[in-house]
């Protein structure tokens, strides 16, 4: 996954380096590195297994100079995280070094071609084939009459090398024999490169660049980038050189500080009652009683042609569309497939011009989802985008979309992009129910509803000390199951994979009336059951899959509505959450899950923040 920095002009370039790293830190964390050249061109690595502070404590003690360098936070894909793996990584006798955020799916008949030549393999990873690929054809091109330091030597090299590569890469490349050049290229790794008076930056999103530049070029796949202080040249792999097309970035003053709070992850659960606002911000339409979307891009009589939509995504976003499944069928009345875009984008489903795909993604980076969009468009089906970062490359390649405006999500554990990406399918329910079945009043009963939500999850807050006094009680159990029925079964989904992912214990969602066809030989005195159990339809038939539990010894933790003594009366602890309507309920019980995951993590002694083994954004396969 990885995240790439790289600068060339008059700062210091450490600094800089460290900053853009500590920014990308949520794409991975397990090594940090950095290799810049000093004032007699020479070139400095430091290296190390851990977070970016280990690197910048090293740095510290051991500083590097110069104002050229490159730098990378390794999430690893092939290798272990330890020192030697860490990147940057060097190319033949150190004719060059390089960064790389991808995998390289051929490195292993390419490292025994380059074995074979004599290169010597000092890493686990599949990153240094590229590097001693690039040092052996940049000693090819030498060999052939290039001159060593020409620009056009270097650029052959990395060219015919890219060309044997099979996979994914983002790729910071500094060449011993010029200081004064950085080469990026791309393919499937987001890559952008800022742009300021006397100097350039490369970076895998737009986030090391804040306060430094706002212009910007976003590089496409096979384009590679050549950076010196003064000049950027852009060649594309077939059609040659290309003129960049500058954009003005969009300063987010990004709201990168925990504030009072913790960890981001606590913030993040505490600010949804404005991230909720943001999303319904400017999208009531109220005189028709429907939602409006300036960026669907799509005429209403496309849209009402649509006889079928596509979610695809992955992990909480994935949760967030099984949510959309149920409102959108429910409002609008068109039939909905859920599709984990790992394995869209290998399947081949019937999908007509008449399915309409949404990709729905936090970062707007995930390999996954980007890849399963682009199949889809391939195919010819509209495909829009559900996202949260402005400028992300499934953002900037979809066909249309909505944003969360959720602002920046650093906690790796996703709360608010999840309840935002609810709130916007809600929205899209009522608007394509609008189009279809549903009535005015429904429509004006759903509006006046949602605009009503910032409060109610305000309230909803107010569980959170009880919520840590269950956890604390609950702290020693290791197997726990999620259950829940209709809208709140992918809550239970939801809540499970939180649990799992910071705080490293064993958790599984179920719809609750599944749990007897198999999960139910789990329960035991030790292992609880979290009931996501607000009144609803079915709620007697949840009530007594609780008893089903309580009748095995099995601990049960529920969330239920204010004021419900039923619940009381069976549960062993009650999470309370204001009343709402049912299709709105997953917005209200996912919170309480969120913050029981927070603090058993917490008291687990685990890194709420940057759980081990993840990164915020999946950017491989
Ligand atoms: C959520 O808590 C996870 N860390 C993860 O499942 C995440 O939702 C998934 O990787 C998808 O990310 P995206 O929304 O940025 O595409
Ligand atoms: N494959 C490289 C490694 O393991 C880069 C990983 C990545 O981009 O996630 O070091």
């Amino acid at each position: 996954m990885c995240g790439i920095v790289g600068y060339i002009g008059h700062r210091n370039v450490s600094d800089f380096l460290i900053e853009g790293l500590n920014r990308l830190e949520y794409r991975g964390y397990d090594s940090a590195g950095v290799a810049t050249f000093d004032a007699n061109g020479a070139i400095s690595l430091r290296k190390r297994a851990g977070r970016v502070c280990e690197l910048s404590e090293a740095i510290d003690r051991d500083p590097v100079e110069g104002t050229v360098g490159i730098g990378h936070t390794r999430w690893a894909t092939h290798g272990k995280a330890t020192d030697e793996n860490a990147h940057p990584h060097t190319g033949g006798n150190g004719e060059v070094v390089l960064v790389h955020n991808g995998v390289i799916e051929n490195y292993a008949s390419l490292r025994g071609q380059l074995q074979a030549l004599g290169y010597v393999f000092r890493t686990e990873t599949d990153t240094e084939v590229i590097a001693h690929l690039i040092a052996h054809h940049l000693d090819e091109q030498i060999k052939l009459g290039g001159e060593p330091e020409s620009e056009d030597t270097l650029l052959k090299a990395v060219e015919v090398s890219l060309r044997k590569l099979k996979g994914t890469y983002g790729l910071a490349v500094l060449f011993r024999a010029r200081p004064d050049l950085i080469l990026a290229a791309r393919n499937g790794s987001p890559l952008v490169v800022g742009v300021g008076p006397g100097e350039h930056f490369v970076a895998s999103d737009p986030s090391p660049l804040l306060g430094y530049t706002e212009q910007v070029v976003y590089l496409a796949d096979h384009e590679i980038a050549i950076l010196t202080a003064d000049r950027l040249d852009l060649r594309h792999r077939d059609s040659g050189r290309l003129s960049p097309s500058v954009q003005t970035l969009d300063q987010v003053s990004a709201d990168i500080d925990k504030g009072d709070f913790e960890h981001y992850m606590l913030k993040e659960i505490f600010e949804q009652p404005q991230t909720i606002e943001n999303a319904m911000r400017g999208r009531f339409e109220e005189d028709e009683a429907t939602a409006k979307f300036g960026g669907l891009n799509l005429t209403a009589q496309q849209l009402r042609h649509i006889d079928r939509i596509v979610l695809t995504a992955c992990g909480t976003s994935w949760h967030a569309a099984l949510v959309g499944e149920y409102l959108i069928e429910e409002f609008a009345r068109v039939p909905v497939e859920v599709e984990y875009a790992s394995e869209l984008r290998y399947r081949n489903p019937p999908l007509t011009d008449k399915t309409m795909v949404f990709a729905i993604t936090q970062s707007g980076e995930t390999a996954d989802t980007l890849a399963a969009m682009r199949e889809c468009q391939r195919k010819g089906m509209p495909s829009l985008a559900i996202c949260n970062v402005v400028g992300s490359t499934i953002a900037r390649e979809a066909d249309g979309g909505v944003y969360l405006h959720a602002g920046p999500e650093i906690g790796v554990a996703s709360t608010k992009a999840f309840t935002s990406q609810v709130t916007v399918l809600t929205l899209l329910a009522l608007y394509f129910g609008r189009m279809r079945h549903l009535s005015y009043q429904a429509g004006k009963r759903m509006i006046n509803n949602l605009k009503a939500l910032p409060e109610v999850v305000a309230r909803t807050l107010e569980c959170h000390d009880a919520v840590q006094e269950i956890a604390s009680r609950y702290l020693g159990m290791d197997n726990f199951l999620y259950l829940g029925r209709l809208y709140n079964f992918p809550v239970a989904l939801e809540g499970a994979l939180k649990l799992k992912e910071i705080s490293y214990v064993h958790a599984e969602g179920y719809p609750a009336a599944e749990m007897k066809h198999g999960p139910i030989a789990l329960i035991d005195e030790r292992t609880p059951s979290v009931f996501v159990v607000p009144r609803c339809g079915i709620y007697p038939k949840v009530i007594s899959n609780m008893e089903e539990v309580k009748a095995r010894k099995g601990p049960v933790i529920a969330i239920a509505c204010e004021g419900d003594r039923e619940v009381a009366d069976v549960a062993d602890d009650v999470i309370y959450v204001p009343e709402v309507d049912e299709y709105l309920q997953p917005i209200v019980t996912s919170i309480p899950l969120q913050m029981l995951a927070y603090h058993i993590a917490l008291l687990r002694g685990c890194n709420v923040d940057r759980p081990r083994n993840l990164a915020k954004s999946v950017t491989v396969e």
